[in-house]
């Protein structure tokens, strides 16, 4: 695919849910994660994923080019269906600098950040706004880093 140089100059976020497939367990997050982080520092895209109670809920960040690429392999992914886009966004800068994947699982100790961010009491990424889904994104790394 033909990739223009100016659109690889432009950064821009994306951040979506999903579904994952009734067979997929920890160990493929684990795998999913290991490729993320493979793929991403080879193409200069950072994020965060989040998988719990059988949804994604993540965030690319990068080129333009780049980030239009890996959503048609994810879209085409099929370790999870219903890809919903929450939000695209140019960025002055990136969120996820540090990191070629961040990851956050369920834990006792972050189950109060989830619920923060929720209208129900079991994690549906498919409600919520892109602030919200950003705020939580964000509070789950800090509080895993503390
Ligand atoms: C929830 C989820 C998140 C993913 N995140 C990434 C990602 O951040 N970067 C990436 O390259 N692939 C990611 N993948 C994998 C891609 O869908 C696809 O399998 C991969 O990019 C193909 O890589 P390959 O060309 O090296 O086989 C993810 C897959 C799933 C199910």
């Amino acid at each position: 695919m033909a990739q223009s140089l100016s659109d690889a100059h432009i950064l821009v976020s994306m951040t979506y849910a999903s579904r994952a497939n009734p067979d997929v367990s920890a160990k493929d997050f684990n795998e999913i994660l290991q490729q993320a982080n493979e793929n991403n520092a080879a193409n200069g895209i950072t994020g965060m994923l989040i998988f719990n109670k059988n949804y994604f809920l993540q965030t690319i960040e990068g080129p333009r080019a780049q980030i239009n690429r890996l959503l048609y392999s994810l879209i085409a992914d099929t370790r999870h269906h219903d890809l919903q886009i929450i939000e695209t966004r140019e960025l002055k800068h990136r969120d996820w600098a540090k990191w070629s994947m961040n990851y956050a699982s369920p834990t006792p100790a972050n189950a109060a950040i989830y619920l923060k961010y929720s209208t129900t009491l079991d994690f549906n990424p498919y409600l919520l706004s892109a602030e919200a889904a950003n705020n939580l994104m964000h509070e789950l790394s800090t509080q895993k880093s503390s």
